[in-house]
């Protein structure tokens, strides 16, 4: 059982490196890791948009922030077409074009300075982040 489960490992390692391989001279996009840095610790520009929404609304620093968002939500709908750690294909390419139209939608919602379509908007890609997580993570 042991070798069996190190040979998958050596397996999975090696397609790994065929597929990076592959994708070198592509315009590669930042795997899942690159693109959760955007929502981790003080980078977090989900929290910081939440918290900006709370504070004084300064426009102009909310506006950077959600175009921020946006970029990141534009490099998570790249990686749409692969394949998933972790579950369905079909699933995992309709959250990631969930996740980049709201985050778009976002922007322009702040653009607008329109602070109860943020809400809302936030909201859903909240429980984006969660059932993405649940089901691919
Ligand atoms: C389309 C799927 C998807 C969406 C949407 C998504 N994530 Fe992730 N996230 C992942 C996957 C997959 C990983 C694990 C990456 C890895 O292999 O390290 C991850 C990892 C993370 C990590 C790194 C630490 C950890 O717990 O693994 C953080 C933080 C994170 N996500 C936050 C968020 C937040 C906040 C949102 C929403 C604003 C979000 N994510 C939306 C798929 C997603």
């Amino acid at each position: 059982m042991k070798n069996f489960l190190g040979g998958l490992g050596l397996c999975a390692a090696l397609l790994g490196v065929s597929y990076l391989g592959s994708q070198a001279d592509a315009d590669t996009p930042p795997g899942i890791e690159a693109v959760m840095e955007n929502f981790q610790g003080k980078k977090n520009v989900h929290k910081q948009v939440k918290a900006a929404l709370d504070g004084k609304e300064d426009w102009e620093a909310i506006t950077k922030l959600t175009a921020k968002y946006a970029e990141a939500g534009a490099a998570l709908n790249k990686l749409a077409t692969g394949k998933p750690e972790k579950g369905a294909q079909a699933e995992w390419a309709k959250l990631c074009k969930e996740f980049a139209d709201l985050s778009k939608e976002l922007d322009a919602a702040a653009k607008k300075k329109d602070k109860n379509a943020m809400k809302t908007i936030l909201e859903k890609l909240t429980a984006s982040c969660e059932t993405c997580h649940e089901n691919h993570r």
